[in-house]
Protein backbone atom coordinates (compact mmCIF):
# COMPACT_ATOMS: atom_id res chain seq x y z
CA UNK A 1 0.00 0.00 0.00
CA UNK A 2 1.02 3.57 -0.72
CA UNK A 3 0.56 6.56 1.73
CA UNK A 4 1.48 9.87 2.50
CA UNK A 5 2.46 11.24 5.92
CA UNK A 6 3.51 15.16 6.81
CA UNK A 7 4.22 15.27 2.63
CA UNK A 8 6.39 11.90 2.51
CA UNK A 9 5.38 9.35 0.39
CA UNK A 10 5.28 5.58 2.13
CA UNK A 11 5.14 2.45 0.32
CA UNK A 12 4.51 -0.40 2.57
CA UNK A 13 4.27 -4.22 2.02
CA UNK A 14 3.95 -7.81 3.49
CA UNK A 15 6.80 -10.12 2.70
CA UNK A 16 7.70 -13.57 3.83
CA UNK A 17 5.24 -15.90 5.70
CA UNK A 18 1.61 -14.56 5.68
CA UNK A 19 2.65 -11.86 3.03
CA UNK A 20 3.62 -12.59 -0.54
CA UNK A 21 5.46 -15.70 -1.09
CA UNK A 22 6.16 -16.14 -5.32
CA UNK A 23 7.58 -19.42 -4.79
CA UNK A 24 6.85 -22.81 -3.47
CA UNK A 25 9.63 -23.22 -0.52
CA UNK A 26 11.96 -26.38 -2.49
CA UNK A 27 12.56 -29.26 0.18
CA UNK A 28 15.91 -30.17 -0.93
CA UNK A 29 17.27 -26.74 -1.15
CA UNK A 30 15.83 -24.67 2.32
CA UNK A 31 16.59 -21.15 1.57
CA UNK A 32 19.75 -19.66 3.99
CA UNK A 33 17.33 -17.07 5.58
CA UNK A 34 14.23 -17.08 7.88
CA UNK A 35 11.02 -16.33 6.13
CA UNK A 36 9.16 -14.49 9.18
CA UNK A 37 6.29 -12.43 8.26
CA UNK A 38 7.92 -8.63 8.15
CA UNK A 39 6.10 -5.08 7.14
CA UNK A 40 8.72 -3.23 5.35
CA UNK A 41 8.17 0.12 4.85
CA UNK A 42 10.31 2.25 2.23
CA UNK A 43 10.58 6.05 1.70
CA UNK A 44 12.72 8.18 -0.40
CA UNK A 45 15.91 8.45 1.88
CA UNK A 46 14.72 5.87 4.23
CA UNK A 47 17.11 3.81 6.04
CA UNK A 48 18.60 0.56 4.81
CA UNK A 49 16.11 -2.33 4.82
CA UNK A 50 17.90 -5.33 7.17
CA UNK A 51 18.30 -8.79 5.46
CA UNK A 52 16.43 -11.03 7.21
CA UNK A 53 18.52 -13.43 9.99
CA UNK A 54 19.96 -16.38 8.67
CA UNK A 55 18.04 -19.66 9.48
CA UNK A 56 19.69 -21.66 12.51
CA UNK A 57 19.02 -25.18 11.92
CA UNK A 58 18.83 -27.99 14.60
CA UNK A 59 20.06 -30.92 13.33
CA UNK A 60 17.73 -34.07 12.15
CA UNK A 61 16.94 -36.04 15.29
CA UNK A 62 19.16 -38.86 15.73
CA UNK A 63 17.76 -42.54 16.32
CA UNK A 64 19.23 -45.11 14.41
CA UNK A 65 16.42 -48.26 15.13
CA UNK A 66 14.75 -49.02 12.25
CA UNK A 67 11.05 -48.52 12.18
CA UNK A 68 8.33 -50.98 11.75
CA UNK A 69 7.33 -50.40 7.62
CA UNK A 70 3.46 -50.59 8.46
CA UNK A 71 3.25 -48.38 11.25
CA UNK A 72 5.74 -46.18 9.37
CA UNK A 73 3.16 -46.50 6.13
CA UNK A 74 0.32 -46.06 8.31
CA UNK A 75 1.93 -42.82 10.52
CA UNK A 76 2.54 -41.37 7.06
CA UNK A 77 -0.35 -41.44 5.97
CA UNK A 78 -1.73 -40.01 9.66
CA UNK A 79 0.72 -36.89 9.21
CA UNK A 80 -0.32 -36.11 6.02
CA UNK A 81 -3.73 -35.76 6.82
CA UNK A 82 -3.54 -33.97 9.75
CA UNK A 83 -0.06 -32.59 10.57
CA UNK A 84 1.53 -31.82 7.20
CA UNK A 85 -0.62 -28.61 6.50
CA UNK A 86 1.14 -26.93 9.11
CA UNK A 87 4.74 -28.74 9.59
CA UNK A 88 4.97 -29.33 6.20
CA UNK A 89 4.65 -31.73 3.16
CA UNK A 90 8.00 -32.40 2.00
CA UNK A 91 10.64 -31.67 5.28
CA UNK A 92 10.14 -27.57 3.46
CA UNK A 93 10.88 -25.12 6.14
CA UNK A 94 7.25 -23.31 7.35
CA UNK A 95 7.16 -21.25 10.64
CA UNK A 96 5.89 -24.24 12.48
CA UNK A 97 8.70 -26.68 13.77
CA UNK A 98 10.03 -29.22 11.05
CA UNK A 99 9.50 -32.15 12.90
CA UNK A 100 12.35 -33.98 11.66
CA UNK A 101 14.23 -32.05 13.71
CA UNK A 102 12.75 -32.63 17.15
CA UNK A 103 15.10 -32.98 20.47
CA UNK A 104 15.04 -36.07 22.05
CA UNK A 105 13.24 -34.25 24.81
CA UNK A 106 10.17 -33.58 22.27
CA UNK A 107 10.45 -37.11 20.92
CA UNK A 108 10.11 -38.43 24.47
CA UNK A 109 6.84 -35.76 25.17
CA UNK A 110 5.64 -36.50 21.86
CA UNK A 111 2.24 -37.59 23.78
CA UNK A 112 2.01 -34.89 25.78
CA UNK A 113 2.38 -32.78 23.02
CA UNK A 114 -0.27 -34.31 20.65
CA UNK A 115 -2.40 -35.81 22.97
CA UNK A 116 -2.26 -33.64 26.17
CA UNK A 117 -1.82 -30.28 24.58
CA UNK A 118 1.29 -29.19 26.38
CA UNK A 119 2.27 -26.67 24.00
CA UNK A 120 -1.31 -25.81 22.82
CA UNK A 121 -1.10 -22.21 24.06
CA UNK A 122 1.47 -21.86 21.44
CA UNK A 123 -0.15 -22.86 18.84
CA UNK A 124 0.11 -26.87 18.89
CA UNK A 125 -3.70 -28.03 20.40
CA UNK A 126 -4.23 -31.18 21.25
CA UNK A 127 -5.33 -34.06 19.11
CA UNK A 128 -6.67 -36.44 21.50
CA UNK A 129 -10.24 -35.84 19.57
CA UNK A 130 -9.13 -37.24 16.34
CA UNK A 131 -5.85 -39.77 17.71
CA UNK A 132 -5.47 -42.60 19.19
CA UNK A 133 -2.36 -43.34 21.38
CA UNK A 134 -1.74 -45.64 18.66
CA UNK A 135 -2.13 -43.22 15.66
CA UNK A 136 0.41 -40.96 17.72
CA UNK A 137 2.84 -43.70 18.03
CA UNK A 138 2.63 -44.71 13.97
CA UNK A 139 3.13 -40.76 13.08
CA UNK A 140 6.29 -40.68 15.73
CA UNK A 141 7.73 -43.88 14.11
CA UNK A 142 6.94 -42.15 10.24
CA UNK A 143 8.87 -39.19 11.44
CA UNK A 144 11.90 -41.02 12.92
CA UNK A 145 11.75 -43.09 9.84
CA UNK A 146 11.56 -39.45 7.73
CA UNK A 147 14.54 -38.10 9.85
CA UNK A 148 16.30 -41.49 9.28
CA UNK A 149 16.07 -40.91 5.38
CA UNK A 150 16.77 -37.10 5.52
CA UNK A 151 20.28 -38.00 7.55
CA UNK A 152 21.56 -40.49 4.84
CA UNK A 153 20.74 -37.93 2.24
CA UNK A 154 18.05 -40.73 0.56
CA UNK A 155 16.11 -38.65 -2.41
CA UNK A 156 12.58 -39.88 -0.71
CA UNK A 157 12.94 -37.86 1.89
CA UNK A 158 12.16 -34.25 -0.30
CA UNK A 159 8.99 -35.90 -1.94
CA UNK A 160 5.66 -37.20 -0.89
CA UNK A 161 5.58 -40.28 0.91
CA UNK A 162 3.92 -43.12 -0.76
CA UNK A 163 1.01 -44.64 0.89
CA UNK A 164 0.49 -48.38 0.14
CA UNK A 165 -3.02 -49.40 -0.56
CA UNK A 166 -5.20 -50.40 2.34
CA UNK A 167 -3.40 -48.32 4.90
CA UNK A 168 -5.62 -46.92 7.56
CA UNK A 169 -5.87 -43.82 7.98
CA UNK A 170 -7.98 -42.09 11.43
CA UNK A 171 -10.33 -39.27 10.34
CA UNK A 172 -12.61 -37.05 11.65
CA UNK A 173 -15.67 -38.91 13.37
CA UNK A 174 -18.08 -38.41 10.64
CA UNK A 175 -16.12 -37.75 7.99
C1 LIG B 1 -2.68 -25.75 13.00
C2 LIG B 1 -1.26 -26.00 12.83
C3 LIG B 1 -0.71 -27.30 13.40
C4 LIG B 1 -1.10 -28.59 13.11
C5 LIG B 1 -2.21 -29.05 12.18
C6 LIG B 1 -0.20 -29.45 13.85
N1 LIG B 1 0.70 -28.71 14.55
FE1 LIG B 1 2.21 -29.44 15.71
N2 LIG B 1 2.80 -27.54 16.13
C7 LIG B 1 2.19 -26.40 15.68
C8 LIG B 1 2.90 -25.25 16.19
C9 LIG B 1 2.56 -23.79 15.91
C10 LIG B 1 3.94 -25.75 16.99
C11 LIG B 1 5.01 -24.92 17.74
C12 LIG B 1 4.58 -24.73 19.17
C13 LIG B 1 5.69 -24.01 19.94
O1 LIG B 1 6.17 -22.99 19.46
O2 LIG B 1 6.09 -24.54 20.99
C14 LIG B 1 3.86 -27.19 16.93
C15 LIG B 1 4.72 -28.04 17.59
C16 LIG B 1 4.67 -29.42 17.54
C17 LIG B 1 5.60 -30.31 18.20
C18 LIG B 1 6.81 -29.88 19.03
C19 LIG B 1 7.96 -29.73 18.05
C20 LIG B 1 9.24 -29.26 18.63
O3 LIG B 1 10.31 -29.57 18.03
O4 LIG B 1 9.24 -28.53 19.64
C21 LIG B 1 5.21 -31.59 17.90
C22 LIG B 1 5.87 -32.88 18.37
C23 LIG B 1 4.04 -31.49 17.05
N3 LIG B 1 3.73 -30.17 16.84
C24 LIG B 1 3.39 -32.57 16.51
C25 LIG B 1 2.30 -32.48 15.66
C26 LIG B 1 1.62 -33.62 15.09
C27 LIG B 1 2.02 -35.07 15.30
C28 LIG B 1 0.57 -33.14 14.35
C29 LIG B 1 -0.48 -33.93 13.60
C30 LIG B 1 -1.24 -34.87 14.38
C31 LIG B 1 0.62 -31.68 14.44
N4 LIG B 1 1.68 -31.32 15.24
C32 LIG B 1 -0.26 -30.83 13.81
C33 LIG B 1 1.11 -26.31 14.83
C34 LIG B 1 0.43 -27.39 14.30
Amino acid sequence: MSYERDGVQYFAFQTGWSGFNSEPVAADAPPPYLNDGRLIVLRLGGAKVPVAPRAQRSPFLAIDLPQEPKLVAKGASAYLTHCAICHGHLGEQTLVPDLRRMSSTTYDNFNAIVLGGVLKSAGMASFSDILQASDAEAIRAFIVDWAQRARRDDPSASKMPVIPAGTETPRLPGH
